[in-house]
């Protein structure tokens, strides 16, 4: 079973995600080798979430979520908030939320807590330079828990993916650090490349080729 995860950042409009998911409702075939799961903007859950339900291999995401427990945190959207929803998974730690919200190891550790006490799945995004410095801040007992995704930040929305090779070896580093996890790449995953990646790979995190459902459903395919 390969995952494949398309995240649509903070793209679309209600309506843009309306035309979306009645498309890829009506042209998605059923394939048993692939689970894919979409991780939209939080105010599109619920229209997202009808359509998991009418359509067997489609599960949901989340971008990010609080660090905290329901309470006083202002903005937060925290795992009480996602109840009802259906949400399987989160990702955490991307690197647009390390660069533009400054969030740290630490947060993204108390962040995988979080996603484990609701039965959420982390995703724990991870470049070279931090594997093992983010690996350390989550306890021990919930490495082998989260599906880990590398994505070199050169390689977001560039175009330019990372080598396979090079890639593999990440991984190595990866299984020392976290031990036996899903292994996902991310960074410039297209319909071009997508075999490439999955064939050492548990899945893909997808960017902007999930934004287009032509794109989207191109890649499913291969
Ligand atoms: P991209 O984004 O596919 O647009 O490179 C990937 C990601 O940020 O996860």
């Amino acid at each position: 079973m390969k995952y494949v995860i398309g995240n649509w950042k903070s793209n679309k409009s209600e309506e843009e995600v309306k035309i979306w998911l009645k498309e890829f409702a009506g042209a998605v075939a059923q394939n048993s080798q692939v689970k894919i799961i979409i991780a939209p903007p939080f105010p599109f859950l619920r229209l997202a979430a009808n359509t998991a339900d009418q359509v067997t291999n489609l599960e949901l995401a989340v971008q990010d979520l609080s660090p905290f427990p329901a309470g006083s945190y202002t903005g937060a959207i925290s795992t009480h908030n996602l109840e009802g929803l259906g949400v399987k998974y989160a990702i955490v730690g991307h690197s647009e939320r390390r660069r533009y919200f400054k969030e740290t190891n630490q947060d993204v550790a108390n962040k995988v807590e979080r996603c484990l006490e609701a039965e959420i799945t982390p995703i724990v995004c991870v470049d070279d330079d931090y594997i093992s410095s983010q690996a350390f801040a989550i306890k021990k007992e919930y490495l082998t828990k989260c599906m880990v995704a590398y994505e070199a930040l050169g390689a977001i929305g560039s175009g330019q993916s990372t080598p396979v090779d090079k890639v593999k070896k990440v991984y190595g580093q990866i299984e020392q650090e976290f031990g036996s996890v899903k292994l996902i790449y991310g960074g410039s995953v297209t319909s071009q490349n997508v075999v490439d990646y999955l064939a050492i790979s548990d899945g893909v995190l997808v960017g902007e080729a999930s934004l287009k459902i032509e794109s989207f459903l191109g890649l499913i395919e291969r």
